[in-house]
């Protein structure tokens, strides 16, 4: 009933009122609760922002030693889940492993799971950000056939984190000063942006009162697709084609204009930023300084610096407003952090996991709050008859 305005990929349509996050795509701006994303660049840890995106302050001391102490106490998961992952094949992408974890959680805390019990969405909370590091890291041990390592409690969320990857039990893990810096500040960096797809999707499953693991398992798929989070890992491999085959980089833009079987310059556009992705620009600067200080030389950072230049003087690229987004660079520090390609998502899901939960319990406080439900103009045949199976 009643006209029907369609908006498809809701280019132009709000879905709520936030008062988390703030975008000006035309001046490439990004701010956290007001905080410019270069001054929590410089200077917040990944906790610390974490923290300000739930609570929608910076910590005191008390409060951050708080929040770092309950996140530290539930770093373990349950022994019978370690199990699940043994039922996933070997060659399993850690995408859906971790997706389906998370939405396991929900089995192991069902006492918790009411959305409107303050205290259940607060342990919640803390459970989600203490949990999802210790999954990402035994999806990735699993793909390698290596033992899982229980959390280190004396350690901190990004410190435990590398080493229940990269260690070994039976060994001591010194963990990499500038690895831990430089994953922090990417955590930091990804941790919110908005009504993206998969924080539209946590907000439209949780809507419908679904709880907060079964709504943010769902942002972890959406999150994979190569549109969205899944492009990190695409443009590296974007890269390593280009690296691999004869193709150069004048051959790949052309291929890419031509639109040769949907080929797009992967780490390329935005629905919002139209002038320049404020993360892209910090990533960037990062990446050359990441690798010099790991010693590592990479090639494909020639490439992609080369891509950037010739898209950014090519009119294909000027006319559409297309530039590098935050997934442009950030695949070149992951590889040399030491992470496989199929990590770079899971890494993505890691930092954006505060700004699902802060959107997420921003919505169940929303007094305006109501079931997503949008409607469609419909194309099918109008109104016939049935016709029983022997006459068709
Ligand atoms: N390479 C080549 N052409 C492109 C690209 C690209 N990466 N992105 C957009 N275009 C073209 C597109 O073909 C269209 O041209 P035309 O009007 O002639 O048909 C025009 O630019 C506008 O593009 P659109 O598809 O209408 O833009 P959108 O807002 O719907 O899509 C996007 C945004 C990010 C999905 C898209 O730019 C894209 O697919 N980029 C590559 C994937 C990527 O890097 N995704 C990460 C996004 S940032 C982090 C995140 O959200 O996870």
């Amino acid at each position: 009933t009643g006209y029907v305005t369609l908006d498809t990929g809701f280019v132009n349509t709000g879905s709520c009122q936030s008062a988390i996050t703030y975008i000006d795509g035309d001046a490439g701006i990004l701010r956290y609760r007001g905080y410019p994303i270069e001054q929590l660049a410089q200077n917040s840890t990944f906790l610390e922002t974490s923290y300000l995106l739930i609570y929608g302050e910076l910590p005191t001391t008390e409060q951050l030693t708080a929040f770092d102490s309950s996140i530290r106490h539930h770093t373990l998961l349950h022994e019978d889940m370690k199990r699940f992952f043994d039922g996933f094949p070997r060659d399993a992408h850690p995408m859906p492993v971790l997706a389906s974890a998370v939405n396991a959680l929900s089995t192991f805390y069902q006492d918790n799971l009411n959305p409107t019990d303050p205290a259940g969405v607060d342990l919640t909370t803390i459970r989600l950000m203490a949990k999802l590091p210790t999954i990402a890291a035994y999806a990735y041990k699993k793909s390698i056939g290596q033992p899982f390592l229980y959390p280190d409690n004396s350690l901190g969320t990004v410190e435990n984190f590398l080493r229940m990857t990269f260690g070994f039990p039976a060994e001591p893990y010194e963990v990499n000063e500038t690895a831990r810096a430089a994953l922090d500040l990417l955590l930091i960096l990804h941790a919110d942006h908005e009504q993206n797809c998969s924080t539209s999707t946590v907000r439209t499953v949780g809507s419908a009162q679904a709880n907060m693991f079964a709504s943010i398992a769902a942002g972890i798929n959406a999150l994979s697709g190569p549109s969205h989070g899944g492009a990190n890992q695409a443009v590296l491999e974007m890269l390593e084609n280009i690296h691999r085959s004869s193709d150069d980089v004048d051959g790949f833009v052309k291929r890419v204009k031509n639109r040769e079987e949907g080929v797009r310059l992967m780490g390329f556009g935005h629905r919002v930023y139209k002038n320049y992705d404020p993360r892209a620009a910090l990533v960037k600067k990062m990446a050359d300084d990441v690798l010099t200080k790991l010693g590592v030389s990479d090639p494909l950072l020639d490439i992609a610096m080369e891509l950037e230049q010739h898209a950014l003087s090519d009119d294909y690229f000027i006319e559409r407003k297309l530039y590098p987004n935050v997934d442009f660079y950030t695949g070149l520090i992951y590889k040399a952090l030491g992470f496989p390609n199929r990590m770079f998502t899971v890494l993505f899901a890691l930092g954006r996991l505060p700004g699902w939960i802060a959107q997420w319990r921003e919505m169940m406080q929303d007094p305006a709050f109501k079931i997503s439900r949008p409607r469609q103009i419909y194309t099918g045949p109008g109104e016939r008859d049935y016709v029983g199976v022997g006459n068709r």
